[in-house]
């Protein structure tokens, strides 16, 4: 399996800490934001990793994590040029991943297990996608899963009355099928081509699974939520817990 890392964005939510840097570079515990996906996706054997992040911050973080060899992987990079959503910086894996099964992590998630017990789900899975839900306080900021008794029939992204408190959070695994779904989505209300349109296309098919998340977790793009990933990761010291 291969890795993509989403790193795009503005970041205007943390502004002035983002006007003269990438939001992924900020510091969370000891280390810069993106060597947690990173680590996530090396503990779980995904070397080949795809790195994309806009063209004003590609210099930055190629400084930052230059080849890959001192995180035990090789990285490749993506610029994405304009900024059209979550599934449109995707899109553009579409020549690295050559067909093989994806893990995508949204640069700005932190997660305080590893997701080497999810990655293991979804090769046994062998078809189709796989999402990670966590049960949060705030559901509306969020891709949200309206759920049955076995499956995630829908998820509406931010929306005003959620169907549930079950956000689905940036750790998505894909097979092939992915990037001739993204072609088929249609841009959102705010003009973005969304990362649940591609999930719902999935749902469509039958052939969208999940697991719950372990432990805690948070994105790391407001203030508060920032503050909530340095403190998981300062806890550990930046170390990912492994599942009891
Ligand atoms: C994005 C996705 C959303 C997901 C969230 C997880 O939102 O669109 O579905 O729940 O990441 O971090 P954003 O943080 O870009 O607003």
């Amino acid at each position: 399996m291969k890795g993509i890392i989403l790193a795009g964005g503005r970041g205007t939510r943390l502004h002035p800490l983002t006007k003269a840097t990438n939001k992924h570079l900020l510091p969370v515990g000891r280390e810069p934001m993106l060597y947690h996906p990173i680590r996530q996706m090396v503990g779980a054997d995904i070397t080949d990793i795809l790195v994309i992040t806009s063209t004003e911050h590609m210099g930055d973080v190629v400084n930052c994590l230059g080849s890959g060899k001192e995180l035990a992987c090789s990285f490749t990079y993506k610029v994405q040029e304009e900024a059209g959503g979550i599934a449109h910086a995707l899109a553009l894996g579409e020549g690295f991943a050559r067909g093989e099964p994806i893990c995508v992590i949204l640069g700005d998630n932190v997660f305080e297990y590893a997701i080497t017990p999810y990655a293991q789900a979804f090769v046994r899975q062998a078809k189709g996608a796989r999402v990670l839900l966590k049960e949060v306080g705030d559901p509306e900021r969020y891709g949200v899963a309206a759920l049955d008794e076995k499956h995630v029939i829908d998820i509406e992204e931010k929306p005003a009355s959620p169907r549930s408190s079950f956000a689905v959070v940036g750790l998505y695994f894909y097979d092939g099928q992915v990037f001739d779904i993204i072609r088929g989505i249609k841009p959102s209300p705010r003009g973005e081509l969304e990362i649940t349109s591609v999930n719902n296309a999935y749902i469509e098919r039958a052939e969208l699974q999940y697991d719950i998340c372990v432990g805690r977790w948070t994105d790391a793009g407001t203030f508060d939520s920032l503050l909530e990933a340095n403190s998981i990761l300062t806890e550990s010291e930046n170390r990912i817990l492994p599942h009891g």
